[in-house]
């Protein structure tokens, strides 16, 4: 690989690829995006205007992309979950290191196929488990691998999902339905958590998982008595309805509506009217009870590793606010954290007369923990092209089929009334 910037083509122009390529932006000197691949006219044409790119270097999709001749180092690949290994594939067959979003692949079979192709084509994938890039998350990871807590007994994850978000992305969203977008609640939201307890718990490997959750509060007979099918048009709860998309999104115009808007990408500057029109006929402005939603509102996940420590993680959809918390305990001490505070407490065990513990405060930026994570996901993804030195929480793809194993158990034990089940690797 020659000198100077990473030479990368942006596969899939959406919401995460146009996120990491802004790395380009800010160092020229090390990536530098000259190729698009991507079905969207207005979208390619927006990203071709953005990186000075060539027309002879924009592609329709990653299939013309792999059949032209090579003109870039790597790719980023950021197409929907259940297009991510078919996409891939004949990529690093083409020569290109890959920058994969997470999910890498929707079941077990899949993400095997593509660890195979990654081998056999000796091309590099890395994936986009941003978590591990956040500040909050490489702080624990330090103290660990500190040894000041000892060895692992237990480490416990949830996700509080907020009602907002949950709405969202989820209930009337982009991943409301695994038979539409092929992943489950488990396998789009929380294979971050699976991976980051995977990941702290090192070279001790997952043995069992077992699983349980349903969804219990988005469905129909939970719909107020005389409620519509579209909060805008027919109902009578517009104003009062937690779930209101008025009041989640035309009150709220800045909070989870990424996704709500991008009918309207194309339209110079919206209004506010353009924005209720569409609401009337969006899937973000069907009643939340009503949607053809069939993912779970929350789910437990419990982990047997083969050293005997065990890992649980807890999902809870619709809570009243967002966050993820943590706690890892081990044989000399432990930590408690939580993400959206950005705070982490080290308690490590003291017996001495008038002692119990001594605890330190680490503190993460807001800055550190959410878009400093994305950049320094690049980052590491450009050194890992280059055969430079990559820190500690790199993730070849490889590194990230265990996680994905125990996602893909951990749902088949949920739909099997909660059946321990055995991670073969
Ligand atoms: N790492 C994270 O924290 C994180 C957060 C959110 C989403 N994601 C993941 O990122 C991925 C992308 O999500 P998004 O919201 O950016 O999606 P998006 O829908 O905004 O973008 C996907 C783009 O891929 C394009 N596309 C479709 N078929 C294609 C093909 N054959 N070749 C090239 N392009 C094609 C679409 O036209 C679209 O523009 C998803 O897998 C999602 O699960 C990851």
């Amino acid at each position: 690989m020659e000198n100077g910037p990473l030479k990368v083509i942006i596969v899939g122009g959406g919401h995460r690829s146009l996120t990491y390529s802004e790395y380009a932006l800010l160092r020229k000197d090390r990536m530098q995006i000259v190729g698009v691949a991507e079905p969207d006219d207005n979208r390619r044409k927006m990203i071709a205007e953005k990186f000075s790119i060539p027309e002879e270097h924009c592609f329709h999709d990653a299939l013309a992309l792999s059949r032209a001749p090579k003109f870039a180092d790597a790719v980023i690949n950021g197409t929907m979950d259940h297009i991510h290994v078919s996409t891939t594939i004949p990529l690093l067959e083409a020569g290109y290191d890959v920058l994969l979003e997470k999910p890498f692949a929707v079941n077990e079979q899949e993400a095997r196929t593509l660890a195979e192709a990654a081998r056999k084509t000796g091309r590099k994938v890395m994936v986009c488990f941003v978590l591990r890039y956040a500040g909050f998350y490489r702080n624990i990871k330090d103290v660990i691998l500190s040894g000041k807590i000892g060895d692992i007994i237990d480490i416990h994850t949830s996700e509080y999902v907020s009602y907002h978000h949950m709405s969202t992305s989820y209930v009337r969203g982009k991943w409301n339905n695994s038979d539409k977008c092929h992943s489950t609640m488990l396998l789009a939201k929380c294979c971050h958590d699976i991976d980051i307890i995977t990941w702290l718990m090192g070279s001790v490997k997952p043995q069992l998982v077992s699983s349980f959750g349903s969804n219990i509060q988005y469905r129909p007979e939970n719909a107020p008595e005389g409620s519509g099918t579209y909060c805008l048009v027919d109902c009578p709860y517009v104003d009062t309805c937690n779930y209101s998309s008025k009041r989640l999104y035309l009150d709220h115009p800045d909070r989870w509506v990424v996704y709500v808007w991008d009918k309207l990408e194309n339209i110079p500057n919206p209004t506010d009217e353009d924005r209720r029109e569409l609401l009337k006929t969006s899937p973000y402005g069907r009643c939340i009870y009503k949607s053809d939603n069939n993912v779970v509102d929350h789910q437990s996940v419990s982990i047997l590793f083969e050293n005997g420590a065990t890992g649980t993680h807890s999902m809870i959809g619709g809570a009243a606010t967002g966050t993820r918390k943590i706690s890892v305990t081990g044989t000399k001490g432990m930590i408690y954290g939580d993400f959206e505070e950005g705070k982490i407490t080290v308690s490590i065990i003291n017996p001495a007369p008038g002692c119990e513990k001594d605890d330190t405060e680490i503190t993460v930026s807001e800055h550190e923990n959410h878009g400093g994570g994305d950049l320094a996901l690049v980052e590491d993804f450009i050194s890992y092209c280059k055969g430079e030195e990559t820190s500690v929480s790199c993730t070849s793809i490889e590194g990230s089929l265990l996680s994905h194993l125990t996602v893909f158990l951990a749902d088949e034990s949920r739909e099997n009334g909660g059946a321990p089940l055995k991670v073969i690797t």
